[in-house]
């Protein structure tokens, strides 16, 4: 379906059916995956760098970020993978880049935030360290390492990934986030100093994953401290759970940075969950507390964007509701925050995430801090606190489908901001819904690619 009778359907019906979100999801998969690709090692840029977005000016966003980097690298692969394209040539460009940058002697060490696109030192005084790169980057690579051993290329394994030795590109990284993570950095907005979820999470899942593969590879006394620090990290994620606020906050013992957070609720929280957990495991989709941080960050945002009030479907989702940053100046004294897309795609993608845990496990437990997420799909009966819901009721398929509905509604608000040929920047105005910020924001791209994966 074309995006033209997309948006009459849209025009026509409150909700655009599951059938024909579908059909147009799988049109605009190519042309969202040629997009991304767009944007790894353009023109004038040594190989391996992915750019951030192609502007220059008004943002400057002309940079290798290690974070955006390692993510829209995950997304890419996993895309391309179900696409059937050979992708050797990136991953392996990806790798020597990446190699590049821990050898590079920066300021930051191995959490120098971004390089520039020859693999230079930006030498500026951007906030750093910024200690989610090295996780994410190692997370990355441990996945990439898994899928090359289940491919029998163990060789290429030892040779580039993993030998044990500080001469890979996963260990240094390994090293540097076991010995690191109890300090605190800034978070991954670049704006705030002290413990972040999303950074702790993430140091989380490279450690966990690391210590399996160091023993796989025979790599024992590592892989045992890995597995002691992610272990030592638990407690301190699950810090971040406000009883009383009924949410995850996203930073706690902060040190720096802007003093104008105050209601610590962040999508960035929604993100690390996505993407350094897995489903069943340690906080993961369905966690009660997860669903509540959902539910809260959704009701917030609709009721602060102006867009949202609009007869629209959906709900447009930033990244926090004192976010002052209107992407395109870097002082913000009288700016404020918009919508961005990558956020309104991580709660399409956590919807869809839920519904195939609870259709895999075929229960639902109703507790009272996840109540609320439940009454927001707006079911004909009520739950209560404490009710188990078993597949064989109507309700548990009633629930699945309102999940995919509202995962849709996500999806949507995220399409009908974007341009018909399926360009997207960072952010889109919170009073108009217009584009804003860096054109092409790879990372917006890669956001819609996990989420349609995980539908
Ligand atoms: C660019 C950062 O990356 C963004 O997150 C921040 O809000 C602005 N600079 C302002 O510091
Ligand atoms: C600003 C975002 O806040 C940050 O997370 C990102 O790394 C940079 N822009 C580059 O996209």
């Amino acid at each position: 379906m074309g995006w033209l009778n997309f948006i009459c359907a849209l025009c026509l019906a409150t909700s655009v059916h599951a059938d024909e979100m579908e059909t147009w999801i799988q049109s605009a998969r190519p042309k969202v995956l040629s997009k991304l690709s767009k944007n790894i090692s353009p023109s004038g840029t040594a190989p391996g760098v992915v750019i951030a977005s192609p502007s220059k000016h008004a943002p400057n966003y002309y940079f290798h970020w290690v974070r955006d980097a390692s993510l829209t690298m995950g997304s890419f692969y996993a895309e391309a993978t179900e696409a059937h394209l050979r992708i050797d040539k990136y991953l392996l460009d990806f790798l020597n880049f990446s190699r590049r940058n821990q050898l590079s002697g920066a300021l930051g060490g191995l959490a120098e935030p971004r390089f520039n696109v020859d693999g230079t030192l930006t030498g500026d005084d951007w906030p750093r360290p910024q200690d989610d790169g090295p996780a994410l980057r190692a997370a990355f690579f441990i996945e990439l390492a898994n899928r090359w051993l289940a491919e029998g290329k163990e060789d290429l394994v030892r040779e580039k990934l993993y030998n044990g030795k500080a001469d890979c590109v996963i260990k240094p990284d390994l090293e540097f986030v076991s010995h690191h993570w109890q300090r605190t950095s800034f978070d991954l907005w670049e704006e705030l100093h002290g413990h972040h979820f999303f950074t702790r999470i993430a140091q989380y899942r490279a450690l966990k994953d690391g210590a399996v593969l160091a023993e796989r590879l025979g790599d024992p006394m590592a892989g045992g401290w890995y597995k002691k620090q992610a272990q030592s990290l638990e407690p301190e994620i699950l810090r971040h759970w406000d009883e009383s606020l009924g949410y995850l906050v996203s930073t706690l013992d902060r040190d720096a940075g802007v003093d104008y957070k105050f209601s610590n609720l962040d999508t960035s929280v929604i993100l690390g969950i996505l993407h350094s957990t897995k489903d069943g495991e340690f906080l993961s989709v369905t966690d009660d507390r997860v669903l509540s941080t959902a539910n809260t960050i959704t009701e917030m945002f609709r009721s602060i964007y102006e867009v949202n009030k609009k007869a629209l479907r959906g709900v447009a989702i930033g990244r926090y509701p004192e976010d002052r940053y209107d992407g395109l100046v870097g002082s913000m004294a009288t700016t404020t925050g918009n919508p961005w897309f990558l956020t309104t795609a991580a709660l399409a993608e956590l919807h869809y995430k839920v519904r195939k845990s609870f259709q895999k496990r075929g229960k639902i437990s109703v507790t009272s801090r996840n109540l609320s997420f439940f009454s927001s799909l707006g079911l004909d009966e009520s739950l209560t606190a404490g009710q188990q819901i078993f597949s064989h009721q109507t309700v548990f398929a009633k629930i699945l489908q309102r999940l995919l509905q509202k995962g849709d509604d996500f999806l949507f608000r995220f399409a009908i901001h974007g341009s018909p040929e399926l360009s997207f920047t960072e952010q889109f105005n919170r009073n108009t819904g217009a584009m804003q910020g860096a054109t092409d924001l790879t990372w917006s791209y890669a956001s819609f690619l996990t989420a349609v994966q995980a539908r």
